[in-house]
């Protein structure tokens, strides 16, 4: 049900504190520890290497789940798309183990790998909002996800908690592995979680947003770098797919290798920058572009600012700034999909799971 939302996006993008709190609830034991099956626990033990495979949004999770896992838990970590495993299958590693990230549980490309490394005889884990789905049912494990049923053909809260559990598994594998980290992944998604709620508490300032930059523009440009660069790449799927503005995620370093040609007066470009090895490299391709006439518009996070963002994050952990960037990006392409009278809920010629190769 809506409720009192004019669409079932909004709805999910607000719910995604609840949801946070939800993982945070579901994955914690009574003596706060992080409670995962031994089985999945000895499954992440046991491998030489990990290969996410995924589709669409849930593959952009996948790119931040990489980093978190290689991070926290020290297993080398690589993402494929789905539809691409076949083709190009990547020489394995001795004992891989493969994690299917799937907000349905029915992708039909991410079945087709698994049928595959089934056959092989490899060792699979779903990471999936439906428990009892397809891939679920057919993984040797599975995690769930715990955000609640999500109606909008974007996806959005299972996007953060594909994440948050992604690296609540990276904790519990580290753990597991003896490793001393200093970060208490409890503590800091409840953190994420309030951060949420003062972003998507303030709602009318994306709208304003939304509007003065993807007001009649044919097309978009989000660049980032390290992990902003995945978030940009989940940022513009979300703007062209309910919005049908052309738009696209590019690491900062590589527009200066063709795509800064596109550049034209107003064209707009939005920047991400949450990390501090990369906010004097990014903020030099937004200066770059600016010059070429880009309508630029910065986001960025409490402690790197400068005084010409157009918005300024609280402060979150480093490996989770994804938590919270994405959130302004899928509100801001809400809003722009709004303003060129979009259908929302259900844009032309997707479905919500894609049950077909
Ligand atoms: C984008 C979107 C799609 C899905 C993709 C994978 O907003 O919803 O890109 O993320 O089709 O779907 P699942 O996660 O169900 O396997």
């Amino acid at each position: 049900e809506k409720g009192t939302y004019a669409h079932f996006m909004l709805k999910e993008i607000d719910e995604q504190p609840f949801v946070m709190r939800k993982i945070i609830q579901e994955y914690q034991d009574e003596q706060d520890n992080i409670k995962i099956d031994a089985d999945v626990r000895a499954a992440m033990l046991a491998a030489d290497r990990i290969y996410i495979i995924a589709a669409g949004t849930s593959y952009n999770a996948g790119l931040v789940g990489k980093q978190i896992i290689e991070n926290l838990a020290d297993t080398p970590v690589e993402v494929h798309i789905a539809s691409e495993f076949s083709y190009n299958m990547p020489l394995l590693s001795k004992k891989p183990l493969f994690i299917f990230i799937s907000q349905s549980g029915e992708t039909a490309d991410s079945r087709a790998v698994l049928v595959k490394i089934k056959s092989l005889g490899h060792p699979s884990l779903t990471i999936t909002n439906v428990p009892g789905s397809t891939l679920s049912r057919e993984a040797d494990y599975t995690l769930h996800l715990y955000a609640g049923p999500e109606i909008a053909v974007a996806s959005t809260k299972a996007y953060t908690a594909q994440i948050a559990v992604l690296t609540l598994l990276a904790v519990d594998t580290a753990n597991a592995k003896g490793l001393t980290l200093d970060f208490d992944p409890l503590q800091e998604l409840a953190i994420v979680a309030s951060v949420m709620e003062s972003l998507t508490d303030q709602k009318e300032q994306y709208a304003d947003i939304a509007k003065a930059y993807f007001t009649g523009t044919r097309n978009a440009f989000f660049i980032g770098r390290g992990m902003d660069y995945f978030v940009v790449q989940e940022a513009s799927l979300k703007l062209k797919e309910i919005s049908y503005i052309q738009a696209e995620g590019f690491a900062g370093g590589e527009l200066k290798h063709g795509t800064i040609a596109l550049i034209e007066d107003g064209t707009p470009v939005i920047a991400i920058s949450t990390q501090e090895n990369v906010n004097y490299s990014i903020r030099g391709n937004v200066q770059e572009v600016a010059a070429r006439g880009a309508n630029t518009c910065v986001v960025s996070i409490k402690g790197l600012e400068q005084d010409s963002d157009t918005l300024v994050l609280p402060h979150v952990h480093p490996l989770l700034t994804p938590l919270v960037s994405v959130v302004p990006m899928q509100l801001l392409a809400y809003y722009a999909a709004l303003h060129r009278d979009c259908d929302v809920d259900k844009p032309r010629n997707l479905a919500k799971s894609v049950t077909v190769e």
